[in-house]
């Protein structure tokens, strides 16, 4: 259907996509090597890889995108947990667990943590309940489960449900930096640009609460390397956090403690 907005936006791609031709007077061999990028990238993406997704965000787009989406209530003392990129690797329909479960299973690991926080409206910091948390993040091998056939389905991945506390732990692993596949287009493109495909150790969330904006964020290492060169851009300070040396639990050896705060609509 055309309405006005996609009538705007497709004139306006339109004309950038023209004068970016123009002001670089791309040549057919550019224009093809282009092309022929594109048609890679869409016979690359699938369920387990989107690939285009992947071309996006090494150009930043996705961020940019998430930059725009996220408006601040300027006048609000506090404001809510910032947003990243989703990425190309969340999956519906992951595992509903109780509170204080655990998302490994079958990783041996030295690094396991005990995650917990609170939900809270950011405006009032009350609690909020039935906030769904749905978390996920890749194995110390680099990879997440679908890209990898070693580890059982929807493994580190997990979504849990506030109580009227808007409280919420489990335990997961503390993450790992890992290089972004670059085995195809979104590759070549890094390789042209003589960039690293790593991002730096993260955590995803998606946060969904009755009445309050969703939450599409990560959480990212204080100690790890990569923060300041990501390579798809999605690092934010205020979602740098601290992995905490933890003695007593024989679940765990660092504890991780954030809360999340949300918005109404
Ligand atoms: C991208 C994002 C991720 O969180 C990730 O693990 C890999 C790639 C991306 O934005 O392309
Ligand atoms: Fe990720």
């Amino acid at each position: 259907k055309a309405t006005p907005r996609i009538r705007q936006i497709t004139a306006s791609l339109i004309q950038h996509l023209h004068d970016f031709t123009r002001e670089n007077d791309i040549t057919i061999d550019e224009w093809m090597a282009g092309l022929e990028l594109m048609n890679e990238a869409g016979r690359m993406s699938d369920d387990r890889r989107n690939e285009g997704q992947l071309v996006c965000d090494v150009f930043g787009l996705e961020t940019l995108v998430d930059e725009i989406t996220y408006k601040l209530a300027s006048d609000a003392k506090d404001e809510p947990t910032a947003t990243a990129i989703l990425g190309p690797f969340y999956r519906h329909e992951a595992p509903q667990l109780n509170m204080g479960d655990c998302i490994v299973s079958g990783i041996e690991s030295t690094d396991r943590t005990w995650m917990h926080g609170t939900v809270t409206d950011f405006l009032s910091g009350k609690p909020i309940e039935g906030a769904v948390l749905d978390v996920w993040h890749t194995a110390p091998n680099g990879l997440y489960e679908q890209q990898d056939p070693n580890q059982p389905d929807m493994n580190l991945r997990g979504r849990f449900t506030t109580g009227k506390d808007g409280k919420y732990n489990f335990y997961c692993l503390r993450p790992v930096p890992y290089p972004i596949p670059y085995d195809g287009p979104a590759g070549k493109i890094l390789q042209a640009l003589d960039r690293h495909p790593y991002r730096p150790a993260h955590i995803h969330f998606l946060i969904k609460a009755p009445g309050y904006k969703p939450i599409v964020t990560q959480i990212f290492d204080r100690q790890s390397k990569y923060l300041e060169d990501d390579a798809v851009f999605a690092v934010k300070d205020s979602l740098i956090v601290d992995f905490v040396p933890y003695q007593g639990d024989p679940q765990a050896e660092f504890e991780l403690h954030y809360n999340f705060k949300m918005a109404t609509f």
